[in-house]
């Protein structure tokens, strides 16, 4: 028993620096109030030449805005606006649209 608070801090340090280092899904979606215009609220685009961007996997969105960032990936609209991105927030985005889940119905 005597121990116990010990093991709740310690479990508390580890559980803090673990989320610090995730991707803040809420954070995401605040940020891309931004993208909304373009890509819809819920990452369906509304545009025809507008890619959607919900339930993309994770990793291919970072890839993506990294490469568009880094003028890797060239297009003069997606390289203006992922320019100021910072790793965080490419990660949240991320993390954001591809929480968005899709259903299929098939006919
Ligand atoms: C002014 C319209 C516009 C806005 C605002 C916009 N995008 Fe885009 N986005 C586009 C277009 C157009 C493309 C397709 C570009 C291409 O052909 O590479 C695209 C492509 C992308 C792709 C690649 C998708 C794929 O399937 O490969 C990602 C990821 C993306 N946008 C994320 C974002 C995020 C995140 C934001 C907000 C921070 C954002 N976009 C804001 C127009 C926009």
């Amino acid at each position: 028993m005597r121990h116990l608070p010990l093991l709740a801090a310690l479990t508390l340090a580890f559980g803090s620096s673990a989320t610090a280092h995730a991707a803040d899904v809420k954070a995401g979606q605040v940020r891309s109030a931004a993208c909304a215009v373009c890509h819809g609220p819920q990452g369906l685009s509304m545009q025809p030449a507008v890619p959607h961007l919900a339930g993309q996997p994770e990793i291919y969105l970072i890839e993506q805005l990294k490469a568009y960032r880094s003028g890797k990936r060239a297009n003069e609209v997606m390289g203006v606006i992922a320019k100021p991105l910072t790793d965080a927030e490419i990660e949240n985005l991320a993390a954001w649209y591809s929480s968005i889940t899709l259903r299929v119905e098939m006919p």
